[in-house]
C-alpha cells in the first residue's frame, strides 16, 4: 500500500473570520480523501496556539471550545533534521513527545495572521509546504493597496482610490476630507485596507458620513482608503486554481446583497436566505456558509462571464497567487463595465462550491492544492540558496592592518 500523505489541516487563527475559517477547515476535512491522506487536524486558538486531537476534525467540537481545548493536546511545530514534526508543547521528561511528523499543511486561515503572509512564513522556514500562495504573495493579496498597485502595474482595471493615513487625518481632518471631495468625490467608499468581511467599510455620501466613516475605519487599521463608489452595482465573484504555469478560472458567481454593503451579517448570518441556484453542497458542514445567497452560475452573458474569468487569471497573476483564490469584481450593472475588487488568496469554504459547478469536486480540488504546494517546494529545493565565498577567512571588523575591510 502507498503511504498515505501526512496532512496538517491548520485553521482558526488571530483573524476576525476565525469562525469562518473553522467552517471552512471543517468542509475540507470532510471532503479530504482519507484513503490518500491521514489528516491532522491542527487548530489554532484566537491568541496563537496550537492544538491538535481526533475531534477537532469534527464542526461539533467548535461549539464549546473551551471543552474542545480541554481534550485537546497542545503542540507546537518543530523541524527534526529533515522532518518537521508536531510535538507537545510542554514536552515529556520520558517517551517521545512526538505526536506527528507532517509532510504537507493544507491553510484554512481567513484574514489576518493566516491569510497574509505571516503563517506562510512559520511554514516556509521550517521548509514544510503549504497549500496557497507563498509569503510575498500572500501578503500582497492581503492587502488591498498593494494588491490594487500590482493590479493597476498589470494594467487591470480598479476603482480610483486614495491613501489615508491616521496620522495625516488626525493632523488635519478637513484637509483629509476636501482631498477625498476632490479626487473621488461623493459617495466615496472609506475601507481599511488589511482587513476581510466587510468590517470598517462604509459607504459616505457628505462631510459628516466620510468623517464618521474615517474614524471608524481608523478603529481597526491605520491604513484606510478612500475608494468612488461603483454605481448601479453588481458583484461578480470567479475563482482561479493553479500556479504560474496552470492557473485557470471558475464559472462566476453573483453573490446577492441586501443591503449597500455586503455586511459581515449577509455574508455569513443569512440563515435560510438560500437563492435559487444556490451552492448547497453534501461536502459541506455549514449552514451559514450554505445558506449564502448567491447565484451559480452568474446570471449574466457568456461573453461577460469570459471577460470576467480572463481576468481574473490576469489579477491571479498580478499578486503572484497559487493554489486556489477568488477574485471579487464590481460591475456597474448599467454599462456592464467591470473593476477588479480585491483577490481573497484563501477564500471562504475554498470556494468548493464554484469549481464543483465547473466540473472538479472537492476531493478533487484539494487534491491539486496539495499537489501544488509539493510542486512548488520541489522547485525551490532545486534553486541555489547557497554562495561559496572565503569572506569570514579574510575580513576583519577594521583598524586592524591584516585582512580586508568590511
Ligand atoms: N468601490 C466600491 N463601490 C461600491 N461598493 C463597494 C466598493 N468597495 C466595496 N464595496 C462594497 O463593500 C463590500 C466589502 O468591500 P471589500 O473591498 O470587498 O472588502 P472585504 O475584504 O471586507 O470583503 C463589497 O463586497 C461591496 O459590497
Ligand atoms: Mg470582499
Amino acid at each position: 500500500m502507498i503511504s498515505r500523505i501526512r496532512t496538517g489541516v491548520f485553521f482558526g487563527g488571530p483573524s476576525v473570520e476565525h469562525e469562518v475559517s473553522v467552517i471552512s477547515a471543517m468542509q475540507a476535512v470532510a471532503a479530504l480523501d482519507e484513503s490518500r491522506y491521514e489528516i491532522i487536524p491542527v487548530y489554532v486558538t484566537k491568541s496563537g496556539d496550537f492544538y491538535t486531537g481526533e475531534h477537532l476534525k469534527k464542526l461539533e467540537s467548535f461549539r464549546d471550545i473551551p471543552a474542545a481545548l480541554a481534550a485537546a493536546k497542545k503542540v507546537a511545530l518543530q523541524k527534526e533534521g529533515k522532518d518537521v514534526q508536531l510535538v507537545l508543547a510542554k514536552q515529556k521528561k520520558l517517551g517521545s513527545s512526538v505526536v506527528a511528523v507532517l509532510d504537507v499543511a493544507l491553510l484554512v486561515f481567513h484574514g489576518t495572521g493566516g491569510e497574509d503572509g505571516v503563517m506562510q512564513a512559520h511554514f516556509q522556514r521550517l521548509g514544510l509546504p503549504y497549500t496557497g500562495p507563498d509569503v510575498t504573495s500572500s501578503a500582497v493579496g492581503m492587502d488591498k493597496w498593494a494588491s490594487k498597485a500590482l493590479f493597476r502595474m498589470s494594467g487591470l482595471p480598479c476603482v480610483p482610490a486614495l491613501r489615508v493615513s491616521k496620522s495625516a487625518y488626525y493632523a488635519d481632518p478637513e484637509a483629509v476630507c476636501a482631498r477625498i471631495e476632490g479626487e473621488i468625490g461623493y459617495p466615496a467608499v472609506i475601507k481599511p485596507y488589511n482587513l476581510g468581511s466587510s468590517v470598517g467599510i462604509h459607504k459616505c455620501r457628505d462631510r459628516a458620513s466620510l468623517q464618521n466613516g474615517l474614524e471608524d475605519a481608523f478603529l481597526y487599521s491605520g491604513g484606510v482608503m478612500a475608494e468612488k463608489a461603483v454605481p448601479n452595482l453588481r458583484e461578480i465573484n470567479c475563482a482561479v486554481l493553479g500556479d504560474e504555469e496552470s492557473a485557470r478560472a471558475s464559472v462566476c458567481e453573483e453573490p446577492l446583497n441586501a443591503t449597500d454593503i455586503l455586511t459581515y451579517a449577509d455574508k455569513y448570518q443569512s440563515g435560510g436566505k438560500s437563492a435559487k441556484g444556490g451552492a448547497k453542497s453534501p461536502s459541506g458542514g455549514s449552514k451559514g456558509m450554505q445558506s449564502l445567497a448567491r447565484q451559480v452560475p452568474a446570471p449574466i452573458s457568456d461573453a461577460l462571464s469570459e471577460r470576467i474569468r480572463a481576468l481574473a487569471v490576469d489579477a491571479f497573476h498580478a499578486v503572484g497567487a497559487a493554489g486556489c483564490a477568488r477574485v471579487d469584481f464590481l460591475m456597474d450593472g448599467a454599462t456592464e463595465e467591470v473593476f477588479i475588487n480585491e483577490i481573497n488568496t484563501i477564500p471562504g469554504s475554498l470556494a468548493f462550491y464554484l469549481w464543483e459547478a465547473s466540473g472538479l469536486p472537492f476531493p478533487a480540488l484539494l487534491d491539486e492544492m496539495i499537489a501544488l504546494a509539493l510542486k512548488r517546494r520541489r522547485e525551490e529545493e532545486s534553486l541555489h540558496t547557497t554562495f561559496e565565498t572565503n569572506l569570514l577567512q579574510t575580513a576583519s571588523l577594521g583598524g586592524s592592518k591584516s585582512g580586508k575591510k568590511v
